[in-house]
């Protein structure tokens, strides 16, 4: 691997692209360890301390067996369990879990929270989720691209079609997909669109990889999309508005198999889950033919062992079988 210049994963655009395709590569050496039951003890006797603001099934589950299958433990700390936000600071919370932890992993209500831990922690602090991105899932989302890539079209080739909602998992796959050199299309109702800092980052991405990016309320621009991507249509916090949010969005914007069906014969759907079915996408979609969310599911275990491998090995310079 190369060495990584930072120690943190807070956001994948402090990465390039070459520097997530060290990750990926990684990520598919010890997805096949795993399959042979021959994962290296690359994490033996280190711990990750796992901060939960807000509920997860996949990424506090994916941690925490990576943990275990790399050789080492994961701590599971909810708000009710540690003092952080009411008796003890985030400098000092940083601090002390460095000294006795060797990664911190935070899913937090607001970015600033899991920044300000990276700020006064002397370990790798990862973000697990926060209001506006969700890099972990992006390693999960990149590499089920590349294991599901249609015959004969790289990473470079594809077309991304996410429908719905400016959420996190939109803005980081916006970011994401135009790093990799892919046409991203945001495809929702207007007041719901990604915000011009959004697009301002992904246009650098589209000048400097060669990305596309497309933000439209027309609902037809899926046409020859390899994959359309669908998330919630609200999500914590925004429960107010979820009368309103799901009249703008439904019907338009639930990807159904019509809808597949207009993107084309091979497109693919994908969804970082959880989904709930019959709102932003059909449970005949979800479980269709086409449909590789349970593959990226699976895949946020690969990408968490990856993480956890690559960032407490800086030493290692390539990322070759040996280091397993
Ligand atoms: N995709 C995702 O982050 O799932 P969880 O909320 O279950 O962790």
């Amino acid at each position: 691997l190369n060495k990584p210049e930072l120690k943190h994963f807070l956001k994948t655009q402090d990465y390039t692209r070459k520097d997530l395709e060290n990750i990926l590569e990684l990520m598919g050496m010890l997805k096949e360890a795993r399959k042979a039951n021959a994962v290296p003890q690359l994490f033996k006797g280190k711990s990750v301390a796992m901060i939960f603001e807000q509920p997860s099934t996949r990424t506090r589950v994916s941690f925490e067996t990576a943990a275990t299958i790399l050789g080492g433990h994961g701590l599971f700390l909810s708000p009710k369990d540690i003092h952080l936000g009411a008796k003890e600071s985030l400098s000092d919370t940083g601090r002390v879990l460095s000294r006795m932890c060797d990664v911190i992993l935070a899913r937090v209500d607001d970015h600033k929270t899991v920044a300000g831990l990276a700020e006064h922690a002397s370990v790798p602090v990862i973000n697990g989720l926060c209001d506006w991105l969700h890099p972990t899932q992006m390693m999960a989302d990149l590499f089920t691209m590349m294991e599901h890539l249609p015959e004969g079209k790289k990473m470079d080739d594809l077309t991304v079609a996410f429908v719905g909602d400016a959420t996190n998992v939109c803005s980081d796959l916006m970011f994401c997909c135009t790093k990799f050199g892919m046409h991203f299309k945001h495809i929702g109702p207007k007041k719901y669109q990604a915000p011009q800092m959004w697009q301002d980052i992904a246009a650098e991405n589209c000048e400097t990889y060669g990305g596309r990016l497309t933000v439209t309320d027309d609902i037809n621009e899926v046409e020859g999309c390899d994959i359309l991507v669908a998330d919630s249509f609200y999500w914590f916090g925004q429960e107010a508005e979820k009368e309103e949010r799901l009249a703008t969005f439904i019907p338009h914007y639930v990807i159904t198999e019509e809808l597949m069906a207009k993107a084309g014969e091979n497109a693919m759907f994908m969804h970082c889950l959880p989904a709930n079915d019959q709102r932003e996408c059909t449970r005949e979609v979800m479980d269709g033919p086409r449909s590789v969310i349970f593959d990226e599911a699976e895949n946020r275990l690969t990408a968490q062992m990856a993480l956890l491998v690559y960032l407490t090995h800086k030493h290692i310079e390539e990322p070759t079988a040996e280091i397993l």
